[in-house]
């Protein structure tokens, strides 16, 4: 294989990659763009909230980067923050001119929505409820007409190919399973969560954290893997997962959250109530669906099922209607917090790696999430991953050439039943041990299981053996952190430590 046509990787078609992909392609370079479904399967395109961003007159950069610090429960980066906080609203800009539709007012002005832990209404988003649809149609327009980007759906990532100190390359898998190994002066991840790791997730089926075992094997470091984010209002339908997610856009509209007799729960726990930050809310659902049940009451709001038809056709597939019933609620696995450690352009600690939206740890969230600040992160890191590239590229970087060894071949596979079983026995340990609340001895168990699984996984379950590799570390980083903060809770080590350890 040689290296004079490398292009630059892009792993993932969610805002992230999507944006990384045109921006380098606007900058001039070519590049190879991969997801391993559709452009249809992310998280992005499955996004209910919006993007949170201070472009309202009255709003500023400053005050959203102190509800995001405020937010993170003293963990974020503050450099990191002013950087999206300050970036964003060009970005937006940016996006509206590339053909994204938010929603506006009577007047044609940019209608901004309130979410918890914002100060201010400050959340665009786009037919109500459906702003991750609307982005990925709209991005996927610009990528699959720009002649600089091959795109290519059900095409994965076996392995990063690593000469040296710097990654130069990965082996792919077409949809046969047929490898081939690519030179690549760059590869950004922009492969989203890891939610398919926990029994119940909002994250579609491809969210399986493949970015953060690629890096992890490429010898890239990972961080903040133990802040995870449980969603409080997924709709609670037994056995059915991914579950619909039920917005918390809907709260910040005027949605209740009440118990079995019909009383709202959630000051008991919080003067914020229903919007109190994530955490707060996802654990006093938790606490009232085992004891009789939680329900969101949204048949108060006005033209409830006009103002969010997404989620009134969710759940309209199991039975119910938004606005006539109490919906049953319980929490599940959201958003990860940490991810692939990265500097203020994305570059991963490994050369030739970089790593954007939800699979980076930028810093922006520290230990918990402002809500609708996910998108933003992937089009601000996005955008300057791809900058950082195109001027990597315009210095003709040399990538050496190479001849992919045997074992940068093995293709395997995860179809067989021993893993599928070891792969459900994985999320049963990580939902009961490593979820909303965490003990020593819960973690000690999950680490122990893991490790177990991991010795016997069968040979050739290469995907089911990455998952495992992860579900490791994050029981790892669960057990390493004795406090709680942010989205991490320990009910052996209730509060958080006085002095903040990165
Ligand atoms: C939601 O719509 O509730 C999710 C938005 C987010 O996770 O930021």
């Amino acid at each position: 294989m040689s290296s004079a046509r490398a292009r630059p990787l892009v792993v993932g078609t969610g805002i992230a990659g999507l944006w990384a992909a045109w921006r380098l392609a606007s900058e001039g370079h070519d590049v190879l763009l991969v997801t391993k479904a559709t452009l249809q399967d992310s998280n992005t395109a499955w996004a209910q909230g919006g993007i949170a961003v201070a472009l309202d007159a009255a709003d500023s950069p400053a005050q959203h980067a102190a509800d995001t610090i405020a937010a993170s429960d003293g963990l974020a980066d503050p450099i990191a923050v002013e950087v999206l906080t300050r970036e964003g609203p060009d970005r937006v800009r940016e996006l509206l001119e590339l053909g994204a539709v938010f929603d506006r007012d009577a007047d044609g002005e940019l209608r901004f929505g309130l979410e918890a832990a914002h100060s201010r209404a400050r959340i665009l988003h786009a037919e109500g409820d459906r702003t991750g649809a609307m982005l990925v149609a709209a991005l996927s327009k610009v990528v699959l007409g720009n002649p600089r980007i091959e795109v290519r759906q059900h095409c994965r990532v076996r392995r990063l190919l690593r000469r040296g100190d710097r990654v130069v390359g990965a082996i792919l898998l077409n949809d046969a399973g047929e490898p081939e190994a690519v030179a690549a002066p760059a590869v950004i991840l922009a492969t989203g969560g890891c939610g398919q790791l926990f029994e119940i997730t909002t994250n579609p089926p491809v969210a399986t954290a493949d970015g953060w075992a690629l890096a992890h094997s490429a010898g890239a470091v990972l961080s903040h893997l133990e802040f995870l984010q449980f969603h409080p209002t997924a709709l609670h339908v037994p056995g059915v997962n991914p579950a619909p997610l039920l917005t918390e856009a809907l709260r910040g509209a005027g949605a209740w959250l009440v118990d079995a007799k019909g009383e709202r729960f959630v000051f008991d726990a919080d003067p914020r109530g229903e919007m109190a930050p994530r955490d707060i809310v996802a654990r006093a659902v938790a606490h009232r669906a085992y004891r009789g049940g939680a329900f969101l009451d949204a048949r108060h709001l006005p033209n409830v099922e006009q103002a969010f038809p997404g989620v009134a056709a969710l759940v309209a597939a199991h039975g119910l209607s938004l606005a006539h019933d109490l919906l049953p609620v319980a929490p599940a696995m959201h958003y990860a917090m940490g991810g692939i450690r990265t500097d203020l352009a994305g570059g991963s600690t490994v050369a030739g790696l970089w790593a954007v939206g939800e699979c980076a740890n930028t810093g922006v969230h520290g230990a918990n999430r402002l809500a609708s600040n996910s998108l933003l992160e992937g089009l601000v890191f996005a955008d300057r991953a791809g900058r950082a590239v195109g001027e990597l590229l315009a210095g003709s970087p040399k990538v050496p050439s190479f001849a992919p060894a045997p074992t940068d071949w093995d293709a395997g596979t995860d179809a067989g039943p021993i893993a599928t079983a070891f792969r459900a026995r994985m999320r049963s340990f990580l939902t009961r041990e490593v979820g909303l609340v965490r003990t020593e001895p819960g973690l000690a168990e999950a680490e122990l299981a893991i490790a177990d699984l991991r010795r016997r996984v069968p040979s050739g379950a290469w995907h089911t053996a990455d998952q495992l590799r992860i579900a490791a570390e994050i029981a790892r980083a669960a057990r390493g952190r004795r406090e709680s903060r942010g989205g991490h809770r320990r009910a052996d080590f209730p509060n958080p430590k006085p002095r903040i350890t990165a």
